[in-house]
């Protein structure tokens, strides 16, 4: 791709990982894409965010449409509840989408195919705060008998989770407390915002119902921690991913932002490096 046919990329949703992609997008892919729009429900936040990268509010739009309507490629970095609607609207004009809030589009697959094939457009998923979707996808064309993520993360992770404020009182905790043991759907429905790693080994792997979630609150870590254990007909996979906080939003893990960076690159480089 030259200069005159950079990918034009806009951004929905100006939190810790919109504001981050979007500062990746014009320094450090600036020969390959442009960042052309930024939406957000929060109105100020895609305005200081545009102020911060262009001095103007040039990038700012005021709709979700007039963002689809600037981009070849949409990023969606907003929510859970959000996301389906945004990857539908995205679809239905031919944009490319990448899609952050994964747990948002469980159940909406089937749906996915049939708008990409009749609009002859297309959906990444990143690989997220996890290691393994690689061997998993791999892996899952000889069969597999079994993928279990182990999810632990420090109890302020967990703040403002309805299901865990309903059921648990997690503040004093000493010990490790298991607060969910169920199938990867159940999962991205109690936790949606924390558990997008699920829904991706889901839809990578043999299914979201299938997939077997554990997460656990540990008052000793400081950290993001999956483990991924997976038998199959070619191998057995453990994978174990010690995720450092991103800065501005102790929920996200900081390699799922660059894990979104490491797949704007597949898109806009020629050579593919992995599965
Ligand atoms: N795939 C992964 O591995 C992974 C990892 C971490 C987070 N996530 C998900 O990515 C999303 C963004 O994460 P974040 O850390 O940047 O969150 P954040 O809370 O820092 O930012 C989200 C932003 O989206 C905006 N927003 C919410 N609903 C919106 C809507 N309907 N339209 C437009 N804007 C909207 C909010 O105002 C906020 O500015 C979350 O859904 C999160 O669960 C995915």
């Amino acid at each position: 791709m030259n200069r005159r046919q950079r990918l034009k990329i806009g951004i929905v949703g100006c939190g810790a990982i919109g504001s981050s992609l979007a500062k990746e997008i014009v320094i450090g892919l600036r020969q390959d894409a442009s960042l052309v729009a930024l939406y957000d429900i929060r109105l100020d936040k895609a305005q200081a965010l545009s102020k911060k990268l262009t001095k103007s509010l040039k990038l700012c739009v005021g709709n979700l449409k007039d963002l689809i309507k600037r981009s070849d490629l949409v990023i969606e970095a907003s929510s859970a509840k959000a996301s389906w609607d945004i990857a539908r609207q995205s679809l239905a004009y031919g944009r490319k989408i990448m899609v952050m809030s994964v747990g948002g589009m469980v159940g909406h697959l089937d749906e996915l195919y049939v708008l990409c094939r009749k609009n002859n457009a297309m959906v990444y998923f990143p690989s997220g705060a996890i290691s393994g979707v690689d061997a998993l996808k791999a892996a899952n064309i000889a069969g597999i008998k079994k993928v279990v993520l182990t999810t632990r993360k420090n109890p302020k992770a967990f703040s403002g989770v309805e299901y865990v404020e309903k059921h648990f009182n997690l503040a004093g905790l000493k010990q490790d407390k298991v607060l969910f043991n169920g199938s990867a759907s159940a999962a991205v429905k109690y936790f949606p915002q924390n558990i997008n790693v699920a829904a991706v080994l889901g839809l990578a792997g043999i299914g979201i119902r299938k997939t077997r979630v554990r997460i656990i609150a540990c008052p000793a870590v400081n950290k993001n921690i999956h483990e991924i254990e997976i038998e199959s007909k070619a191998a057995k996979i453990f994978t174990r991913t010690e995720n450092i906080l991103h800065p501005q939003n102790p929920k996200t893990s900081f390699l799922a932002v660059l894990s979104a960076i490491a797949t704007l690159k597949q898109i806009l480089q020629p050579i593919k490096i992995g599965t």
